[in-house]
């Protein structure tokens, strides 16, 4: 049976969180944070002491990782698991955003995480949001979104969503530290940060979520 997929690709601090959560939660669809799992599979790599260059040692550490991602029916509160502990709120900081896309540039890493992935993929639909989701994982996706927005707009959301957490961070810190990211997730050979060809483009510089998310569900209607 065909299950439908919404795809919402686009760089660090674009909104596709925020904005994938809203249209599941509206069309009532699972997600799938697939950015969250290389994040974790970074945090596995520092706590079990393999390097992040390491591809061999990452990839048999992706084969036995123990995840899990718990969220409140209404999609309003999620955490994460690591082998048990509770990890939800190292794995937002922009240190292991950093360490995730180091690994996440290992084509061994990205094939192992692959079937992970796809397994999100359940009945009544998934609204997955990441960098390929479009291009690589869901290429046979309903619907897919690109989203960008500049990256000093995107540095100060990082910076209200760490602040509104109670973390420590600096503006100009973020706008380096997301740009560099940005940088090494375009230019990587596999899988790089690019719309797939049939992606809408929304550009949401000074654009509300509300809107974004308004625009999406309007694009899901026509095509569904
Ligand atoms: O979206 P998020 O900031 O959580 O992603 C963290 C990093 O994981 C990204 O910078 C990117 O390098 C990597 N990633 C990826 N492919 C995805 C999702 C995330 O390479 N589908």
């Amino acid at each position: 049976q065909f299950t439908p997929v919404i795809t919402i690709d686009g760089p660090g601090g674009s909104g596709k969180g925020t904005i994938m959560l809203r249209v599941a939660r509206y069309l009532g669809w699972h997600t799938l944070d697939s950015g969250a799992m290389y994040r974790v599979l970074a945090l596995a790599a520092l706590k079990h002491h393999v390097a992040l260059e390491d591809e061999v040692g990452l990839v048999r550490l992706a084969g036995q990782l123990e995840v899990q991602f718990t969220a409140q029916p209404d999609l309003s509160d999620t955490h994460t698991l690591l082998e048990g502990q509770d990890v939800s709120v190292e794995l937002r900081t922009e240190a292991t955003g950093s360490a995730a896309s180091k690994i996440a540039s290992l084509a061994g890493v990205r094939l192992a995480l692959l079937n992970r992935q796809r397994a999100f993929r359940r009945a009544p639909g998934l609204v997955a949001d990441g960098r390929d989701m479009g291009t690589v994982v869901f290429p046979d996706a309903g619907v897919k979104i690109f989203l960008t927005a500049s990256v000093e707009e995107r540095a100060e959301r990082r910076y209200k969503q760490l602040k509104g957490k109670g973390m420590d961070a600096k503006l100009v810190d973020l706008i380096v530290e997301i740009a560099d990211r940005d940088e090494r997730d375009r230019s990587r050979a596999t899988a790089p940060l690019v719309p797939a060809q049939d992606a809408q483009l929304i550009d949401t510089t000074g654009v509300s979520i509300e809107k974004v998310v308004a625009q999406i569900l309007q694009l899901v209607s026509a095509n569904t």
